[in-house]
């Protein structure tokens, strides 16, 4: 079967195509490198020995679209393309709604115009908002979320859900992510992100390096064990092969499926400091600063729908996400720049 990914050469959507061209999958990406490098692709034909088919081609561009459907003909969308950066979200809520959401609309016309009506798309446990209850299962309700970009990601799961209601044939699986890190074992794909992260462990890896001084911990009075935020951090390969059983699944036409991809296991600022600097080599220097706005104090994954009904659940521990960034960030220590 041929895949379509949006996306496909940013960070997670990178780690799919290896693990979808790995499987068998012929892969077509179609990204505007907004926020990726065309080197991304180029690693991925290294990795692989299989180059992908790429387009450098924007969603939004509904004539393009439909060329490349037309050409193409895949069987099933992967779809990544958007964009992700929480507090830009905030302050350029037009630009995240008519990218994610606009875009979103754009490729669905072209899907159903060429009649592919596969597809799997990128959520993001930010849909629970401050969940209701951990571990945190599909059954949780979706919560209030607090930024533009968490909203992008709602509305669009109903986008989907009400097209699959008007239109059976259609079939969707919602991929809600807890928190991806690390980067592919070879070193040669990982997450690039431009100018000063604003997530954990991209932040960690710079401090590491000498690129940062040191980690602000925002927050160290949560009900938490020992007071730092807990989250579920995922490595992307596992996350990646999650993608590759989700079109396992898309095959016996199960119309709209949602399954949460998490580990499982909730680790806090300090631990995944400690295992970073255990990763390096060396201490990772940190401070406390205030709590950030929006933030939660826990969330972590009940991964356990996904490992019944996809055959799907991650292998790799805290240690490993934190050695493979470690060995991408030393690599490539300018990114896909360098
Ligand atoms: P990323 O920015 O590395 O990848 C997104 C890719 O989409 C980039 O290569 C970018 O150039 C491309 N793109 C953006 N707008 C486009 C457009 N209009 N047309 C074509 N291409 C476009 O981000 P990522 O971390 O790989 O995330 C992939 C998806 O997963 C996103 O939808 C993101 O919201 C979602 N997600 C990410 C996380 C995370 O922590 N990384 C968590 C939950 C959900
Ligand atoms: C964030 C987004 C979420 C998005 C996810 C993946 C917010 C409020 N939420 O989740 O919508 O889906 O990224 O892209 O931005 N931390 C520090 N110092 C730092 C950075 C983070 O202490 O420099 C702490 C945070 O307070 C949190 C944990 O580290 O407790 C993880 O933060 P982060 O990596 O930004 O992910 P989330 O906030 O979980």
């Amino acid at each position: 079967m041929k895949v379509l990914v949006t996306g496909g050469a940013g960070y997670i959507g990178s780690h799919t195509c290896v693990e979808l061209i790995n499987a068998g999958y012929d892969v077509v990406i179609v990204d505007n490198l907004d926020n990726s490098s065309k080197k991304a692709v180029g690693r991925i034909g290294e990795i692989t020995g299989k180059e992908a088919v790429f387009y450098e081609a924007d969603i939004r561009d509904g004539a393009e679209m439909e060329r490349i459907f037309a050409k193409e003909k895949p069987g099933c969308v992967i779809h990544f393309a958007g964009l992700k950066a929480v507090g830009e979200s905030v302050k350029k809520p037009l630009e995240y709604y008519e990218n994610n959401v606009y875009g979103t609309l754009v490729l669905l016309d072209a899907m159903r115009k060429n009649d592919c009506k596969n597809i799997i798309f990128s959520s993001s446990a930010t849909v629970y908002g401050d969940p209701a209850f951990v571990p945190i299962t599909e059954e949780c309700p979706k919560g209030k979320v607090t930024n533009p970009y968490g909203r992008t990601k709602s509305m669009i799961e109903d986008i989907l859900t009400d097209l699959h209601v008007s239109d059976p044939e259609w079939n969707v699986i919602l991929l809600r992510y807890f928190n991806p890190i690390g980067a592919h074992k070879s070193g040669l794909i990982g997450e690039d992100p431009k100018g000063i992260p604003n997530n954990l462990l991209p932040y960690v890896s710079k401090v590491a390096i000498g690129a940062l001084e040191k980690v602000g911990v925002f927050g160290n009075d949560y009900n938490t064990p020992d007071g730092t935020g807990v989250r579920d951090y995922i490595h992307v390969v596992d996350l990646a092969i999650g993608h590759v059983k989700a079109i396992d699944k898309i095959k016996e036409s199960p119309g709209v499926k949602i399954y949460n991809l998490g580990t499982g296991n909730g680790y806090s600022v300090l631990e995944v400091i400690a295992a970073f600097s255990k990763a390096c080599g060396h201490e990772v220097p940190y401070e406390f600063k205030p709590r950030r706005d929006g933030d939660i104090a826990t969330c972590y994954a009940d991964p356990s729908l996904a490992k019944k009904e996809l055959g799907w659940e991650a292998h790799y521990g805290l240690d490993e996400m934190c050695r493979d960034l470690w060995k991408w960030q030393s690599m490539n220590p300018d990114g896909y720049a360098g």
